[in-house]
């Protein structure tokens, strides 16, 4: 099993950025943790603040993998071009947010992405990640 975690715009930034709503937790330590929990699935990890580069990855990535996990950020607000990349590979992908976005700002409340995605988990912090992953190993 060999999943893709893609991270959009400013999640380089986790621990720092807006810590009350996005933790205090940087992204590196809790990837060392999820790999740890799952020895017998590869996790690559990809993050970019460009929506080019995420594109270029989902490509890349989309016919090969098992699963992606994808929390585009604020692109998944706004990006026709990423819901095309998704609809354009064969690989699964599952949306992630770890801030209950329909909680927060209206314009947060629409993703332009979900239609092309299996699901979508938010809300649940870094964790969402983790049941992102098992989403996908119970799909297989
Ligand atoms: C986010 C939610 C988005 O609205 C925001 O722009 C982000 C992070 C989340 O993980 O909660 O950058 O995707």
């Amino acid at each position: 099993m060999r999943i893709q975690i893609i991270n959009g715009p400013n999640l380089n930034l986790l621990g720092i950025r807006e810590p009350e709503i996005y933790g205090k937790k940087g992204f590196d330590d809790y990837l060392h943790r999820l790999r740890d929990l799952y020895p017998n699935c590869r996790i690559d990890y990809f993050q970019s603040n460009s929506e080019g580069a995420i594109i270029d990855k989902i490509q890349e990535v989309g016919f090969d993998r098992d699963g992606i996990i994808l929390n585009a950020g604020a692109y998944a607000h706004t990006s026709i071009a990423i819901l095309d990349a998704i609809r354009s590979i064969s690989t699964p992908v599952v949306e992630v947010h770890i801030s209950n976005v329909p909680r927060r700002e209206e314009f947060r409340h629409h993703s332009m992405i979900s239609t092309g995605c299996i699901g979508i988990i938010l809300g649940f912090g870094l964790d969402s990640y983790r049941l992102a992953v098992e989403a996908l190993l119970n799909i297989k």
